[in-house]
């Protein structure tokens, strides 16, 4: 979504106390790298690649990446909470944190997310009076030793200027806190005697009402809010409940403003008549301990639901039984070896680490969102699985499914049955959830797309594990057909015009539903698509008239391609136009971020294009490049055009939208210059630092981009086609967890200094390989691809019977059909 672009947001080249650190962990992991260099030759998979993991990628300028402790797709979320560009929570030179929350979604723009029922520890009041201990998070806010923040797989910690050790790990429901306390409060004049509080607040302040209770003998502290999503409209429920072990209760209570007191032993917030805001009055409880024992210790287990106080005392209760720190950390670092171990690289004699810790760490990001809230909806009864935070699937249908598909089919197809069951509920696909809410759209209807790429993928095993194509069917069917009242938050606006008269006007008229009318070439481009994705699935079940239809509407894009529209030395872009046929205009480079980007997200006075340039959007046909092609003048012209945006700085790759622009050079017959491109943003663009990723990560978009990417198989997602580029290692394989079957490409004279990335001849399974692209069949079956490289471009993968398919060409001589 990259709501907000770094560079706009913040000018900083890190000369702070962040820098350092980064410099202490390098040293560190200098040190481990010379050890580990004699390994680099050999296999790396499961828990081996572990240390090449580095969550804090991205938690710099904007990035906004989740950066604490997290099983894969898990719901509880553990970390500590910046006041500055805490989006997702910790960010490296976000300045003081606030507290420690349980619940985070990765990589988001806009306004932070969830954060709920933040706890802070104090190690013991000043002067041994309970009100001098500090209760509001402005009060409390404190730095930390930044050298001290560890994040790795399942576990996070830092220690505060309080002296105060935190540390982190957490099950599928449930966050699980070690603090540390040093043996005298440092600069209060007290006794030891740690006090922990829970605060109803969230990271957006949005809460409407809470309530706390805290049990005197136990010290347990539960509760419940009403907050608002971040993304999104409605609210949504949310309970906690925080039992303690370690040391004796001393006393407990609550808190209101920045008075506590040991009585009453609970609270009710709600709005009031009087317009004071009830988001922003703290309020919370608190449990005090007589000083721990040996260590200084205490544990603070956080269980988490949407379905009530007694469900999250049990999913605590029941992940959690011992408080076992060590036992918890070691099981969600077991998962995430799970989740990276159907991929094996070899990485290559003389590869830089920095390479292999992008690479494992994008795998990471893509494997945080969607959550699964399976046994937490209370929205509705239902046996299905249910997933949470696609957020957005505007960013996500763009890599992030596919390299789920790849290397978590399972969870795929799982992630996709709670798509459509969506739709059975509420009627409509979502763009964009988070929070049980519906997020806003942003453009098309996108979950088409990755319902569509899983059905050219893996159509029968998909049925096979409960994933109802007719139903699914059904739902794109009605983002094509019916427009919802609000087309703001699911569907499509402005259909009677997309049927009647094949765009979105720019002054459409549009009685039928509410949104915001503005997009027009960019929601017309990818309405084209969209309808092309619902052809693909229409043909195959034999609905042979909806099939033409929708392949029809797919060619749509070209009702507001001008072809005398003029930009820089070159001619022929998509244009606004009008309801009355007649043109409008827009600059075709204006909505470049960077560069002239002004009210180009969702706002009332927004333009043609979001998030992007016409520049941009007149590369966007993914299904029929070769028409686009001959209209923007045939090969030369077309790798021309698309070499200055590359290289004007009219592309901004850290929009999802700029991912498949590095590919297509895969349709004019020069592979090898999409492994130009790819070799200039990794690592010019994507690297290890903090602030290692050009915009937010969306829910790993980023991190999914880069591990496909160096993988050497970045999709053109909504078909089952990958692009071939060498891969970054020498050898990269995947084993596929539904089939069993390896499929593997390797690279010959690989050489890691990166010049030989020129394809020059391809076997498949010994055979000789000319086609520029490959199928999902490559990952179902296995095999092994050899690419041969060499320092220049060659012929391979340039006639046009190697190019990947385009609809109005329908290579049936490739072997591969559209139809
Ligand atoms: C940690 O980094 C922040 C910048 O985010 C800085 O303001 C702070 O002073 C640093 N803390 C220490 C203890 O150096
Ligand atoms: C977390 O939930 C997933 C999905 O339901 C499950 O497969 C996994 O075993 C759970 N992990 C743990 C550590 O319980
Ligand atoms: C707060 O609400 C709960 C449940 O609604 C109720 O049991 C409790 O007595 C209320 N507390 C106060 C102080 O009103
Ligand atoms: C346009 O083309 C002319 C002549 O080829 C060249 O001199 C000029 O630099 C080009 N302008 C841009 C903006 O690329
Ligand atoms: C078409 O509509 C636009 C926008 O309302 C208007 O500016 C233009 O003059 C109209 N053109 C014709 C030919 O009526
Ligand atoms: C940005 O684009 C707008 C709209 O086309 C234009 O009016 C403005 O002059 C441009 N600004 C710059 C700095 O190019
Ligand atoms: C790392 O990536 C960031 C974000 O794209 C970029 O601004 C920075 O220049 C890169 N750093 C290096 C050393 O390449
Ligand atoms: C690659 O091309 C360059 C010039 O385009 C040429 O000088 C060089 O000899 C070529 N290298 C090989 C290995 O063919």
């Amino acid at each position: 979504m990259a709501k907000c672009f770094r560079s706009l947001l913040v000018e900083d080249h890190g000369k702070s106390g962040a820098k350092c650190r980064i410099n202490d962990r390098f040293k560190m992991l200098a040190a481990l790298a010379a050890i580990l260099t004699a390994q680099y030759a050999f296999a790396q998979s499961g828990s081996d690649v572990l240390p090449f993991i580095d969550p804090l990628i991205g938690t710099a300028n904007g990035g906004h990446v989740f950066a604490g402790a997290t099983l894969p797709f898990g719901m509880a979320k553990a970390v500590a909470d910046s006041v500055n560009d805490g989006q997702g929570g910790y960010a490296t030179k976000g300045g003081k944190i606030k507290g420690f929350s349980h619940m985070h979604d990765s990589g988001t723009g806009g306004s932070p997310s969830l954060g709920n029922f933040p706890i802070f520890p104090q190690s013991g009041c000043p002067d041994d009076i309970l009100d001098n201990c500090v209760f509001p998070e402005t009060l409390r806010e404190e730095y930390v030793y930044n050298s001290t923040v560890e994040a790795s797989p399942g576990y996070f910690s830092l220690k505060m200027l309080s002296d105060i050790k935190a540390e982190m790990t957490v099950t599928n429901h449930t966050a699980l806190y070690r603090f540390t306390f040093p043996d005298n409060p440092v600069g209060r004049n007290a006794t030891l005697r740690p006090l922990i509080l829970a605060d109803l607040n969230d990271l957006p302040l949005s809460r409407s009402k809470g309530s706390v209770a805290v049990d005197e003998d136990t010290g347990r502290i539960s509760g419940s809010g009403t907050f608002s999503p971040s993304f999104g409209i409605g609210t949504y429920e949310l309970h906690f409940c925080s039992d303690f072990s370690g040391a004796e209760i001393y006393d407990t209570g609550v808190f209101m403003n920045n008075r506590a007191g040991n009585q009453p032993k609970n609270l009710n917030v709600t709005a009031d008549g009087n317009n004071i805001s009830p988001e922003i009055l703290p309020a919370g409880a608190w449990t005090q301990f007589h000083a721990p024992g040996k260590g200084n210790q205490i544990l603070v287990r956080v269980g988490l639901s949407f379905i009530s106080v007694d469900q999250a005392c049990s999913n605590a209760e029941s992940e959690v039984p011992d408080f076992n720190f060590d036992g918890v950390h070691q099981a969600a670092v077991q998962a995430w070896a799970g989740t990276l171990s159907p991929v094996e690289v070899i990485p290559g004699n003389g590869v830089e680490r920095k390479f292999l810790k992008i690479f494992w760490s994008g795998i990471y990001r893509a494997g945080i969102s969607p959550q699964d809230y399976t046994g937490e909806n209370p929205l509705w009864e239902s046996d299905e699985p249910y997933y949470d935070s696609y957020y957005c699937i505007w960013d996500s249908f763009r890599s992030i499914h596919t390299l789920i598909t790849i290397l978590d089919p399972l969870s795929q197809i799982k992630m996709m049955r709670s798509l459509v069951e969506i739709w059975r509920h509420e009627g409509w696909l979502p763009d964009c959830r988070m929070s049980l809410c519906k997020g806003f759209t942003q453009g098309g209807s996108n979950a088409d797309v990755i319902l569509a790429d899983l059905f050219v993928k893996m159509r029968e095993l998909s049925a096979e594990h409960g994933l109802d194509w007719n139903d699914v069917y059904e739902a794109v069917w009605t983002d094509a057909e019916k427009e919802p009242q609000d087309w703001s938050v699911e569907g499509r606006g402005g259909l009677h015009s997309w049927k009647n008269l094949h765009y979105v006007p720019t002054d459409d008229y549009d009685p039928h539903g509410v949104g915001l009318f503005t997009r027009s070439i960019s929601r017309t481009v990818e309405y084209a698509y969209n309808d092309f994705c619902i052809a693909e699935m229409a043909h195959a079940l034999g609905k042979e008239s909806d099939a033409q239809k929708y392949s029809e509407r797919s060619g749509y894009w070209r009702n507001m391609y001008k072809e005398d529209q003029k930009s820089r030395n070159y001619t022929g872009f998509l244009q606004p136009k009008y309801l009355n046929q007649s043109w409008g205009h827009q600059d075709p480079i204006f909505c470049t971020p960077l560069l002239n980007f002004t009210s180009c997200y969702l706002n009332p006075d927004g333009h043609e294009t979001y998030e992007g340039s016409a520049w941009l959007y007149t590369f966007y046909v993914p299904h029929d490049m070769a028409t686009l092609i001959t209209t923007l003048g045939g090969n030369n012209a077309f790798i021309d055009r698309l070499d200055y945006f590359h290289t004007s700085g009219l592309l901004y790759i850290g929009d999802e939208q700029g991912f498949l622009p590095v590919y297509l050079y895969h349709y004019a017959g020069r592979p090898g210059k999409s492994a130009e491109r790819i070799h200039y943003y990794i690592p010019d663009q994507f690297n290890t630092s903090s602030n290692g990723i050009p915009g937010n990560d969306d829910s790993g978009a980023m991190g999914s981009f880069v591990a496909l990417s160096m993988m050497g198989t970045f999709p053109n997602p909504g078909q089952d086609v990958y692009f071939i580029t060498p891969p970054f290692f020498e050898e990269v394989s995947v084993t596929n967890k539904l089939t069993g079957k390896k499929a593997t490409i390797r690279n010959i004279n690989f050489d890691a200094s990166y010049k030989n990335i020129y394809i020059q001849k391809a076997t498949l399974n010994g055979e000789p390989y000319t086609k520029n692209w490959f199928s999902h069949s490559f990952f179902l079956e296995g095999g092994v691809l050899e690419l041969t490289l060499g320092a220049n471009e060659s012929a391979w993968g340039t006639r046009l019977q190697d190019l990947p398919p385009s609809m109005s060409t329908s290579h049936d001589l490739t072997g591969y059909s559209m139809w």
